[in-house]
């Protein structure tokens, strides 16, 4: 009975978010919020940028984005031909690396010769991210969309946080969504769900933990100049929203962001002054953000963001 009455206090609080999100989280909302009217201008020209699943969608604008600010982007993603083609249209500057971030033994070997290769990163974006609507397991054994959405980006942060402590002042933007408001902080759930999968809740729990990692290596970092952020873009049409919620693309279709709308949030937090000056936090159009919302009986459990580390750090051999 008690299960029964929470799933649907979750329900009609799934139901609640939804409807209140339908506003703020499209287009409408950006431009209620009149963000387009204050464009990012801020002189990138020293920085070196790092943006993961920058050949498509959010990931492509923010490196358009960033690029005209002057950085120096480069462009992370699975598919050779459009990681080039991506390098080409940002220009001399840019320059493409190549890794299918479902796979942590590309993540490592992606993050041994950024090492090799950069003497400075500013900013780590860890965009890249799926929905997936059948479960698949990657080779090393993990479901896809877990090592896709929280695994890789827990190593590959790991690993270069020398570095970006070594470039201090530095940043690191963990791009999650508005879903993980959903689910609670479960990692036993989220690496191997009971009962049937379900690819938005799959998504939804990885989201939440990005989440939680952000607060944690903010906790780690305070001291050492390097500021980490969390955000969720909205909603926005990109090839991820058609391939992996075609229905939800086609009612949403007419009120979905722009790709330069649903990055805006991350080019603010890469390069504004004024996010230099918190760490930790979750936004949104530019503002801070609770991680919870009443009624969706998210609430953390003592120990568990303790275990989330512990575990994905034996999963990935870092970080411990
Ligand atoms: N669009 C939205 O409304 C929305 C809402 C909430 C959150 N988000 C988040 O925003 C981020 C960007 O999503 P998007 O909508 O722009 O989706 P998208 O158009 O599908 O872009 C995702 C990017 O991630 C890359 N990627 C996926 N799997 C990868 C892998 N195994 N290895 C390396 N790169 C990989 C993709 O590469 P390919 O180009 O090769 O596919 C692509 O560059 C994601 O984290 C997503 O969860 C989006």
């Amino acid at each position: 009975m008690a299960s029964l009455i929470t799933r649907a206090v979750r329900s009609a609080a799934f139901a609640g978010h939804t409807a209140a999100a339908g506003f703020s989280y499209t287009k409408l909302g950006f431009r209620a919020r009149q963000i387009g009217d204050a464009p990012v201008d801020v002189d990138m020209s020293s920085k070196t940028i790092v943006v993961t699943g920058a050949t498509s969608g959010l990931g492509e604008a923010a490196a358009r984005a960033l690029a005209a600010l002057g950085a120096r982007v480069i462009v992370v993603g699975r598919n050779p031909k459009k990681v080039e083609t991506t390098v080409a249209a940002l220009g001399a500057e840019a320059r493409g690396e190549i890794a299918d971030l479902s796979l942590m033994s590309e993540t490592r070997a992606l993050a041994n010769r950024l090492l090799e290769d950069e003497a400075t990163i500013d900013v780590l974006i860890n965009n890249a991210g799926v929905l997936l609507g059948e479960r698949s397991t990657t080779d090393e054994g993990l479901e896809t969309s877990v090592a896709t959405n929280v695994v890789s980006h827990f190593l590959l942060t790991n690993l270069l946080i020398p570095r970006l402590v070594d470039s201090a002042p530095a940043r690191i933007i963990n791009v999650s969504s508005g879903g993980m408001y959903t689910q609670p902080l479960d990692v036993d759930k989220m690496l191997d769900s009971p009962g049937p999968w379900r690819g938005a809740v799959a998504y939804a729990r990885a989201k939440r933990a990005q989440v939680v990692l952000t607060e944690m290596w903010a906790d780690e970092l305070r001291d050492q100049d390097v500021v980490v952020h969390a955000m969720h873009p909205g909603w926005a049409a990109t090839p991820g929203v058609s391939s992996g919620i075609p229905a939800f693309e086609k009612i949403t279709g007419a009120l979905l962001r722009t790709p330069e709308q649903g990055a805006d949030t991350f080019v603010w937090l890469a390069a504004a002054p004024e996010a230099a000056e918190s760490s930790g936090r979750f936004w949104h159009d530019r503002q801070s953000r609770p991680t919870h919302q009443a009624l969706m009986g998210t609430e953390e459990r003592p120990g568990a963001r303790d275990r989330l580390w512990e575990v994905l750090a034996d999963l990935t051999g870092t970080g411990a």
